[in-house]
């Protein structure tokens, strides 16, 4: 038998996953690393902390691994997105990664909106400027520590980190240069014309190739500490939301995800790079060559439910905290929650907003509490399903990955919430399967993510929207909707109080 490795680069842990050519998933590993929080919006990694898990991961599933070593024919990534990690002229990192979730970019969001100018950034590269993205990022680098940015040599995205430490090359692709905000969507080629205008050195965007092509092979000593042949091929990999949207067979026009990871999305499928919406959401190239999607981003689903157990209910675990949820009413008893944890990009670009509990009550329980969660993750998440839907998107299908799909509760909630027929597929591994998938194209298994879908991905069970139940959620989903209004001025006056 032969196999392919999918390693999932993820915010909170590497994940790697093997699979033979049944697409059948034989071993995984997963390996936790912390997130540095030093102040109220930052929010960065150690890279080295990436390589050390991914090689205990690695090393541990090459003992567990009983075939022969050199049967494993392909390697692939999927990656937090955005990622900043800067390279001096060695090699070597200059400071930590600033990550995708972290906000302190504002100021230079505007700098780019006013430098650059809304009409040619749109043009360009389809998304407007948010603090997640990498440009941002590198504009703050330079303002702010101008001894590393004179230093750096190169940029990589998270994945592109790993790979080149373990191939010695570097490179990265283009769905995640989509998400740097300096690629030109539908040329794919870095936008020279932008980094003149912000005065970044066009050298520091590494080269570009395709996510099934092949990057090189291990080093040798990468190979001897991981328990890997140094002869496997290494292949480029693709950002984590195109990799989910591949591992959940999402490769053509109508198709949608629900992603709910520690940010959630809810993304479509698009076979042209040329439309426009006017950058209320994202707009990126697929792993699937030439082909793009569109994307709404909820910056905290899976995080909000994760900061809720870890301050209110630590001692339990998730299984025990969603138990009895499907017992709370539609509206957690006149409760409702916003998931602004650490500001929103989707539909309203801000980080200053922070979350809300509206509607507390002597007689609320933590169940309340936990359903309350849970809806306001999905409301929000409805608020992309809306801005699609007003551009003329027909969504009537949604396949759901991620935390949100191991809960029955909760996937009937997205089905009522979003009034759309909701999957679960068979294999519920998302970015890992598409990585895999990409290594298994890459190794000449399959000639298309295709053919390479049929056999890897599959329906398991439906959700069907309930007509009552979609009535009353579109009810509170319009008092959701007022709660950011009402406390966006609220959230600029507490602003000053956040350490
Ligand atoms: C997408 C985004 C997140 C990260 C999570 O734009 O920032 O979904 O990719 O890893």
């Amino acid at each position: 038998m032969k196999y392919v490795l999918g390693i999932d680069l993820g915010t909170s842990a590497v994940k790697i996953l093997l699979l033979n050519k049944a697409g059948e998933v034989c071993l995984e590993e997963t390996r936790a690393y912390p997130l540095i929080q030093e102040k109220s919006g930052f929010s960065e990694q150690d890279p080295e902390e990436w390589i050390h898990q991914t090689i205990d991961a690695l090393q541990s599933l090459s003992r567990k691994f009983e075939g022969n070593i050199e049967d494993i024919e392909g390697i692939s990534f999927s990656g937090q997105m955005h990622g900043l990690v800067l390279l001096d002229e060695k090699g070597n990192v200059l400071r930590h990664a600033i990550l995708w979730n972290d906000t302190r970019t504002t100021g230079q969001c505007k700098e780019i909106h006013d430098r650059v100018g809304m009409e040619k950034l749109l043009s360009v590269t389809k998304n407007s400027a948010l603090e997640g993205f990498t440009l941002p990022k590198l504009l703050w680098v330079k303002e702010n520590e101008p001894e590393s940015f004179s230093k750096a040599s190169t940029f990589l995205l998270p994945k592109d980190y790993v790979r080149y430490r373990m191939t010695g090359h570097i490179a990265t692709e283009y769905s995640d240069a989509a998400g740097t905000l300096l690629l030109s969507i539908s040329e794919k080629t870095w936008s020279g014309e932008i980094c003149e205008i912000l005065g970044i050195p066009p050298s520091l965007c590494p080269p570009l190739v395709e996510s099934h092509e092949c990057v090189g092979t291990l080093t040798s000593a990468f190979a001897a500490a991981s328990g890997l042949s140094p002869s496997t091929p290494v292949f480029a990999g693709g950002a984590d939301n195109a990799c989910g949207a591949i591992g959940s067979g999402i490769l053509k026009e109508g198709d949608s995800l629900c992603s709910i990871g520690t940010s959630g999305v809810i993304l479509s499928y698009e076979d042209n790079g040329e439309l426009d919406f006017g950058g209320r959401v994202h707009y990126f190239n697929h792993g699937k060559k030439d082909a793009f999607y569109t994307m709404g981003v909820t910056l905290s689903a899976g995080y909000s439910l994760h900061w809720f157990k870890d301050v209110f209910a630590k001692d339990q675990d998730f299984e025990s905290l969603l138990d009895g949820i499907d017992k709370v009413p539609i509206g957690s008893n006149g409760l409702i929650f916003t998931p602004y944890l650490s500001g929103e990009r989707t539909p309203f670009a801000d980080s200053i907003i922070r979350g809300s509990f509206i509607g507390m009550d002597a007689a609320h329980s933590i169940k309340d509490f936990v359903r309350a969660v849970l809806e306001g993750i999905t409301f929000s998440l409805h608020e992309s399903i809306q801005i699609f839907r007003e551009n003329g998107k027909v969504i009537n299908t949604i396949v759901s990955i991620g935390g949100g799909a191991k809960n029955d509760t909760w996937l009937q909630m997205q089905a009522d919430i979003f009034d759309a027929t909701i999957v679960r597929l068979k294999s519920e591994q998302g970015p890992g399967v598409g990585a895999a998938m990409l290594a298994a194209v890459g190794a000449g298994w399959f000639s298309t993510l295709e053919e390479c879908a049929d056999v890897f991905t599959g329906k398991m069970k439906e959700f069907k929207p309930i007509a009552a139940n979609v009535q009353r959620y579109k009810k509170l989903f319009r008092v959701y909707q007022e709660v950011y209004v009402s406390t966006k001025g609220l959230n600029q006056q507490l602003k000053a109080f956040r350490n």
